[in-house]
């Protein structure tokens, strides 16, 4: 096996804290908007090989960074469900919502044909990234999938969809079954193609009443998870239950996934202590940290995370995406402070 840091890790090693961003491919990188110039629908854009590999690569051209996570988006499955995905200026993702307990859910695409464009991108990513970069493929969670499709868009509270669950709870388990196939396919694909890490994105699991959290966002994970081993996937899985509290502590015992992701609400101390010691923790600086022109307190913020982590197996990152406003500089003073720390 080559060097590649991250992928150590799940091997038990401890070695230097390896890093990357979520969203680090996106919109604080000026040069983004050059490339995504090429083509207008983001969709179409999400659909082009050359683009991903594109995009993917940019923010390895300004950082020193231990991963890429390829290019696309956790709607790409309920696109390849016809749901009419589009994304709207200054909005953000509609799809056609479902009507709960009325709409066939569509069961008979494949995925692999419908997101070809990305297990190819994968490919020739994999041959052409230095070795030690590890190349992380993800898919949404079925939880923040069933939000998106049943909703139509992003919302406060999700309450279409939180009733669903509540008056069509059959409809609804069929809907995660359905994800839970075509989730664990795309997965499956990219790591078939190359890619060394998984991450699977739970962006709304704070959504989940609590009495259903096992049943909406632990068990499909682990399904998910169960799936992929027995189709000898054997490459790492990060899961990331955002915002999901007290919560989390079950989801690192239960779940089945090698690394749990930290969103910036957690205290990291009282995370590590609680959480299933034989998984890797990755997280959890808060993005809008990373906003301030003179960001005076950066320094002590990585410094106090990666104390906290010293004694364990330990992968630095924000704690969600990085933000449009983010400032370049404020990324590589981040990536200086990990990359010297000699904790
Ligand atoms: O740097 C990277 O991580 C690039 C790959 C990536 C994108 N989306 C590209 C993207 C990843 C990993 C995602 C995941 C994603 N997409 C999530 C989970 C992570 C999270 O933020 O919680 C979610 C919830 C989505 C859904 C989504 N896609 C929304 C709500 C939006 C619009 C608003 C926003 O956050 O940007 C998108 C569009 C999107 N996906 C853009 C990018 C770069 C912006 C598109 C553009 O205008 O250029």
């Amino acid at each position: 096996m080559y060097e590649n840091k991250i992928y150590n890790l799940f091997n038990k090693e401890k070695t230097k804290v390896p890093l990357w961003f979520l969203r680090q491919a996106g919109r604080h990188i000026p040069e983004y908007y050059e490339i995504r110039k090429k083509e207008e629908n983001f969709v179409e854009f999400c659909l082009n090989k050359n683009l991903i590999i594109e995009s993917t690569k940019l923010p390895l051209k300004y950082y020193d960074l231990d991963a890429a996570i390829v290019f696309s988006d956790i709607l790409m499955i309920p696109w390849s469900m016809k749901r009419n995905l589009r994304f709207v200026k200054n909005f953000g993702p509609i799809l056609d919502p479902m009507i709960p307990g009325e709409t066939k859910i569509i069961k008979n695409i494949s995925i692999t044909t419908e997101l070809e464009p990305l297990r190819d991108a994968i490919s020739f990513l994999r041959s052409e990234l230095p070795k030690h970069i590890s190349l992380i493929g993800f898919a949404g969670a079925p939880w923040t999938l069933a939000c998106y499709m049943i909703e139509g868009k992003g919302s406060k509270d999700f309450i279409k969809t939180r009733k669903a669950l509540w008056s069509e709870n059959k409809w609804f388990t069929e809907l995660l079954e359905t994800l839970i196939l075509f989730i664990s396919k795309k997965l499956e694909m990219q790591a078939k193609a190359g890619a060394d890490v998984l991450m699977i994105f739970d962006s709304w699991s704070h959504m989940i009443p609590n009495n259903f959290f096992d049943e909406c966002a632990i068990n499909p994970v682990s399904k998910i998870v169960k799936i992929l081993r027995s189709r000898d996937i054997c490459v790492p899985i990060i899961g990331f239950p955002f915002k999901a509290g007290s919560s989390i502590i079950k989801y690192s015992f239960e779940s089945e996934v090698d690394c749990i992701a930290l969103d910036w609400s957690v205290d990291i101390s009282w995370a590590s202590r609680f959480i299933n010691k034989n998984i890797v923790i990755q997280g959890n600086l808060d993005p809008a940290s990373l906003i301030p022109k003179d960001s005076k307190y950066l320094q002590k913020n990585v410094l106090s995370i990666l104390d906290k982590m010293s004694d364990r197996r330990f992968i630095f990152n924000v704690g969600h995406g990085l933000t449009p406003d983010c400032k370049i500089d404020n990324v590589k003073k981040v990536i200086d402070i990990v990359r010297n720390y000699k904790g």
